[in-house]
């Protein structure tokens, strides 16, 4: 079977595709058959060699969405079978209750080999059968960014119809945070660095936007559009370099999700950490901020099942065959998608 693995980075990007053996489950496993994948921001930084601490060996296989079918059950595997369509969240340990930092030990596509990928071995246990409205592609955007908005909207935010939420940006976690906002009828304000973004986003469900290019003081915007009160809940899937704005634009006793790593930019020196002017809204507003990390099996159950009560679809940008996965790397490094790119893998 053919899988990518990142190569010797250490000239830039070396992405290249290998034959390894077909892999054989071992006792609670499965093999997935890959049907779709897609990119996401933590991949390009696994493919340009490291993930916070993690270095990665040349043999890594990268991406960690997935969505495909069962071709191999080893012993003791009762949930699922040869045929079924299945995904899994790739901090697979993770399957109800509260998050421990230990689980982020086994990442797929990180500490782990991932799904760009003709077949993968994967622990049974953490398999969710998906149902037949959802294609493979559509599938294979939720794992990182439909199932973290989730979190942030839904569990930890707790978003009710009259809150607004204001996701920032146009991204994979931005888009699917305004699907789950308007689903649970909350007033949705999303940014973009482009107003033909912006109209499109506001077409796909958003109640308003802000161009945070060309208002930088768009905290100033926000409170305008919410006649001063701000938001409720602030996905901030940016990073640091945008608390102080999302500080501003709260409302009292607004949530802050911490979701965004700020883009890291390679080959080039990392920046001074921003200076928080802005920190005695933390206590003025009663303010919480709080970090997302992904979310379990159950929300992952959760979101599926919300999706096809709800008939929400995934916003999918645009879909590459495994052979133009380089062309996705560049559409993806481009800045010009709004919400998911998912590559087709067999
Ligand atoms: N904590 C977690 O568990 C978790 C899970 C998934 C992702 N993440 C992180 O969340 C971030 C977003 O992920 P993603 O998949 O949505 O990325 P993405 O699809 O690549 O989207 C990134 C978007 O960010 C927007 N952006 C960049 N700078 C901005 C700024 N200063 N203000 C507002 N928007 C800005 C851009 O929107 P415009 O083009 O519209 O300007 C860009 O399209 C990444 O850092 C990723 O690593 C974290």
């Amino acid at each position: 079977m053919k899988v990518f693995e990142i190569g010797d980075y250490s000239q830039g990007l070396a992405l290249h595709a290998v034959e390894r053996p077909e892999p054989v489950p071992g006792h609670g496993e499965a093999v997935m058959r890959v049907r779709a994948t897609g990119i996401n921001a933590r991949d390009l930084t696994i493919m340009h060699g490291s993930l916070g601490k993690t270095v990665m060996p040349h043999t890594r296989v990268p991406l960690s969405d997935n969505a495909g079918d069962i071709i191999a059950v080893g012993a003791g595997v009762e949930n699922v079978r040869v045929g079924d369509r299945v995904t899994m969240s790739h901090y697979w340990q993770w399957l109800d209750g509260d998050w421990h930092a230990s689980m982020s030990e086994k990442d797929y596509a990180a500490t782990l080999d991932g799904f760009l990928a003709e077949q993968v071995v994967v622990p049974a246990a953490a398999l969710i059968r998906l149902p037949d409205s959802l294609s493979y592609e559509e599938a294979s955007t939720l794992q990182s960014p439909g199932l973290t908005a989730w979190n942030a909207v839904v569990e930890a935010g707790a978003a009710k119809a009259s809150d607004t939420v204001l996701t920032l940006g146009s991204g994979a976690v931005s888009v699917f945070g305004m699907q789950w906002a308007k689903m649970l009828g909350a007033r949705c304000i999303m940014t973009s660095s482009s107003d033909a973004k912006l109209a499109r986003l506001k077409e796909l469900g958003a109640d308003l936007g802000v161009n945070y290019r060309t208002s930088p003081d768009w905290p100033a915007e926000v409170l305008e559009l919410t006649d001063g009160e701000g938001a409720d809940i602030i996905l901030n899937n940016v990073g640091l370099g945008e608390m102080e704005n999302c500080l501003m634009a709260a409302a009292s006793n607004g949530r802050i999700m911490h979701i965004g790593a700020n883009p890291v930019v390679h080959n080039q020196e990392p920046q001074e950490p921003p200076v928080l002017t802005k920190l005695p809204n933390l206590i003025l507003k009663n303010l919480t901020v709080r970090g997302i990390i992904v979310g379990s099996r159950r929300m992952f159950t959760d979101l599926i099942r919300a999706m096809v009560r709800n008939d929400i679809r995934p916003v999918i940008d645009r879909v590459f065959d495994w052979d133009d996965v380089y062309d996705a790397i560049d559409y993806m490094q481009s800045g010009e998608k709004i919400g998911k790119l998912v590559i087709r893998v067999t």
